[in-house]
């Protein structure tokens, strides 16, 4: 396996780990081979199940446990609708599905001290799953970040730097230390993706060996969205499946880049105008992959939404109404369906999943503000 430089397309080989090409272009991951259901470990829970089909030594693993989160049919709007409990993993988000993967591969290469910038969760990850490495780690966060986020980042060991400003600027800052120490970005990492692939083979094997009609997530740099595209692409490769899902990306309003490509028709930015957002998680205005998000939801047929700060606040309200305690983030991809059955794009007919990403426990505070709760005083 090589990595591919996204700009010249010159390769590199794995067995140096690298964050970047030669002219500073994000790497990717040529596709990968796939697996068939016979090849699943089944004696395994975690993503490591899926071994066989992720490029990285899985004797060498990192793991956590992280994978085999609840499939959960509910109703949304009347609709059955199959929720995807990402937030039930080690370190309550997604993220641990990507990071498994990413930090074992960088330990195979001999990397023990690590840098990232987060909006919190893949921070609380990589900070995880660095100490279980024995590696050293720094994580930069926005000052905004929830606190949960940062005390589980600074209690997991490492060394947790707050940066005044916008997402981008903590982005900017960790670029700037990227000579010190090595740039661990789960945004720029291609096995970051390789790990979050493992969601498309999970999906699968829940689904009785079939793909859903659609899965919806919400979208920020879009590490979903790539890891949904490259597993349920090796899994069509592999003859395991007949089409693809269509995949829908759900951003907040207030910051919308690949939400205004997407309507701009092409592949390249255009100016947004970024406002705060409840939803922190994505809160991201520079992706690093945006062509390749945009390529991947319009292969799939899917689409790309973007939701006001009420709706959020709504779908974040219903849900735990439900049972189902998220952070804002991720209710941002149930009021993205609620968009989407209205307009008759996504029907009642098709088996659609919802990913939910975060846990609530990282965000009570702003979800007691939001949802103006209020114990009553005996
Ligand atoms: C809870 C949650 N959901 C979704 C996302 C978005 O993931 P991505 O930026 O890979 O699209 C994040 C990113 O931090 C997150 O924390």
């Amino acid at each position: 396996m090589s990595y591919i430089d996204s700009s010249s397309g010159l390769l590199h080989p794995t067995d140096t780990a690298r964050w970047c090409g030669d002219s500073g272009a994000y790497l990717n991951l040529a596709a990968g081979r796939g697996m068939t259901r016979d090849a699943i470990n089944k004696d395994l829970h975690s993503v490591w199940r899926y071994a066989q089909a992720i490029d990285v030594d899985a004797r060498a693993a990192v793991s956590l446990g992280e994978g085999g989160t609840p499939l959960l049919e509910r109703s949304w709007n009347g609709v059955p609708v199959q929720f995807k409990l990402e937030f039930m993993m080690p370190t309550g988000s997604f993220k641990d599905r990507g990071m498994t993967v990413m930090v074992s591969y960088l330990k195979s290469r001999g990397i023990d001290h690590v840098l990232e910038d987060s909006s919190g969760n893949a921070g609380a990850s990589l900070s995880a799953y660095a100490a279980a490495a024995g590696m050293r780690c720094r994580i930069l966060v926005p000052e905004t970040a929830s606190y949960p986020k940062i005390a589980q980042i600074a209690a997991c060991g490492a060394d947790v730097v707050t940066v005044r400003g916008s997402r981008q600027d903590v982005a900017d800052a960790a670029l700037r230390m990227s000579s010190e120490i090595f740039y661990a970005s789960h945004n720029w990492q291609p096995f970051f993706i390789e790990g979050t692939k493992t969601l498309a083979y999970e999906l699968w094997e829940s689904l009785g060996f079939r793909a859903p009609d659609n899965v919806v997530t919400p979208l920020g740099y879009g590490s979903n969205v790539l890891g949904l595209d490259r597993g349920f692409d090796e899994l069509l490769r592999n003859g395991e499946i007949t089409r693809r899902p269509r995949i829908f990306g759900v951003q907040a309003a207030n910051c919308a880049p690949c939400h205004a490509a997407w309507q701009s028709g092409g592949e390249t930015p255009v100016a947004v105008t970024v406002k705060p957002t409840v939803a922190e998680g994505i809160a991201s205005s520079q992706p690093t992959r945006l062509r390749e998000v945009l390529r991947a939801v319009r292969g799939s047929g899917g689409a790309i939404a973007a939701v006001s700060e009420d709706e959020i606040v709504a779908a974040l309200g219903a849900l735990a109404r439900m049972g189902l305690y998220v952070e804002p983030t991720c209710a941002a991809a149930a009021a993205g369906l609620t968009q989407w059955l209205a307009s008759g794009v996504i029907r009642r007919d098709e088996t659609t999943v919802v990913v939910l990403t975060g846990s609530g426990l990282k965000s009570s505070e702003r979800i007691g503000q939001l949802l103006n709760l209020q114990p009553r005083t005996m």
